[in-house]
């Protein structure tokens, strides 16, 4: 077990660094992944949400750069939204010093002019979100020729925002003579495409299990009338005092919410794909400096973006598909704190949250509307199992799941 980041080969320059932003210890995704990366192989790695998996692959990218100190775009990293292509930029600002130029963002919904004039000034790393990135090449604004690291961050989560085309189009244009890697708390078995068409023997480093959520965080669950829930939230967030992140399924559920809460007296923002990129900036760093202390989103937000100090995770609609749960309550429990994720559903959902109670191995303590944990829950709890096979079929989509399968394929 690496106990201290001096433990591992890396560079003087990037150890002081880490010092700098006090990291110490390794998390196990880096001890494991940094050494693998740095030998030049490929990887694809699964870690529970929040244990570090952004440096786990930006610690090798900035060695190597460091290293082989020329010109040109050198390492690619690709990710789902505009906000976490933005976090991933941060984390290696703070790490690059002095001693690299600044990187380059390409994303949809800022001017170009900034992204731009980041690549004409000799960005050696580039993160991206797909449909900019191939607009750029598209219009030969971006020269990838010199590129030797591809990462995909949320790789399962881009197949399914049907990024898997504009991927294939990037790939095909980058140097065949590189390195890929993969980085997930969650896997689907489609990713299996990108494993064997663009990655070369991947080393598989699995921290575990991609079908389970943080181990940091409590569940609780409130079975309550649909016209009750706005009240139920309220009665939760009155209770306590930390920063809350509330997901909703729709954008106008969204919209609805967080005027209900402003109205109400908290300060709630939101973040949606209908938003322009301005205000979606706005909430995120407004909440990340406390100006607001509730943030409702939707799964837009439940993708690695990674708010400083959230205590509670509130699935105030059920999430469509496991994974999202696992991704939603993972923006709590972060590195190393512990965190509260309350799961609101009707009583006509009791099986469908059984079911991914079942899928993902966790059990969500019931709790009465007062907020006390409801007598007996375990008892009538047991006796609800033994008669789930008799219950309606789930919907679909709660058994869209990767299951063992996948971790078999992958482990193998
Ligand atoms: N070695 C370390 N020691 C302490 N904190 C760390 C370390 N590495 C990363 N962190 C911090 O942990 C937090 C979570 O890191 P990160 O966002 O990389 O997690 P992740 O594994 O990518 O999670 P997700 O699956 O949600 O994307 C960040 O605030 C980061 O600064
Ligand atoms: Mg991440």
């Amino acid at each position: 077990m690496i106990q201290n980041f001096s433990e591992l080969q890396i560079s003087p320059y990037v150890k002081e660094r880490l010092a700098a932003s006090r990291f110490t210890t390794p998390t196990p995704v880096q001890a494991a992944a940094i050494p693998q990366a740095m030998e030049g192989k490929d990887v694809l790695a699964t870690a529970q949400t929040g244990t570090g998996k952004t440096l786990a692959f930006l610690i090798p990218i900035i060695e190597q750069q460091l290293q082989h100190n020329v010109p040109g775009i050198t390492a690619l990293v690709l990710v789902p939204t505009r906000e976490l292509a933005m976090q991933v930029l941060e984390q290696y600002n703070a790490l690059r010093g002095k001693k690299l130029p600044a990187p380059a963002l390409v994303v949809g919904g800022l001017s170009e002019g900034q992204q731009l004039s980041a690549i004409r000034n000799g960005a050696r790393l580039v993160v991206a979100t797909p449909g900019r990135l191939e607009d750029y090449i598209g219009r030969k604004l971006i020269n990838l020729r010199s590129l030797r690291v591809l990462v995909l961050d949320e790789a399962d989560r881009m197949l399914d925002m049907g990024f898997l085309p504009s991927i294939r189009r990037i790939a095909s244009i980058l140097p065949r003579e590189r390195q890929t890697m993969c980085f997930s708390a969650t896997l689907e078995a489609s990713v299996a495409h990108l494993v064997n068409d663009y990655m070369k023997n991947p080393v598989r480093l699995a921290f575990g299990s991609i079908l389970k959520p943080s181990e940091n965080v409590r569940f609780q669950a409130f079975e309550v009338a649909t016209d009750r829930k706005q009240e139920m939230l309220q009665r939760l967030l009155a209770k306590e005092t930390g920063r809350c992140l509330i997901f909703a399924r729709t954008k106008r559920g969204t919209e609805r919410l967080a005027r209900n809460l402003s109205r109400e007296g908290f300060t709630a923002a939101m973040i949606h794909g209908d938003r322009s990129q301005a205000q979606r900036i706005a909430a995120l760093s407004g909440v990340q400096q406390g100006r607001y202390r509730v943030l409702v989103a939707t799964d837009l937000a439940s993708r690695g973006i990674h708010v400083q100090d959230i205590a509670h995770v509130i699935n105030y609609d059920l999430p469509e598909v496991a994974e999202n749960f696992i991704h939603r309550v993972g923006r709590t429990g972060r590195a190393g704190k512990r965190g509260i994720a309350s799961t609101l559903f009707a009583r006509d959902q009791r099986s469908e949250v059984m079911v991914l109670e079942r899928t993902l191995g966790i059990l969500m303590e019931r709790m009465k509307p007062d907020l006390e944990p409801a007598e007996q829950w375990e008892q009538k709890r047991l006796a609800e199992v033994a008669r789930i096979d008799a219950l309606p079929q789930p919907a679909a989509r709660m058994r869209r799941l990767p299951g063992e399968f996948l971790q078999a394929h992958f482990e193998n």
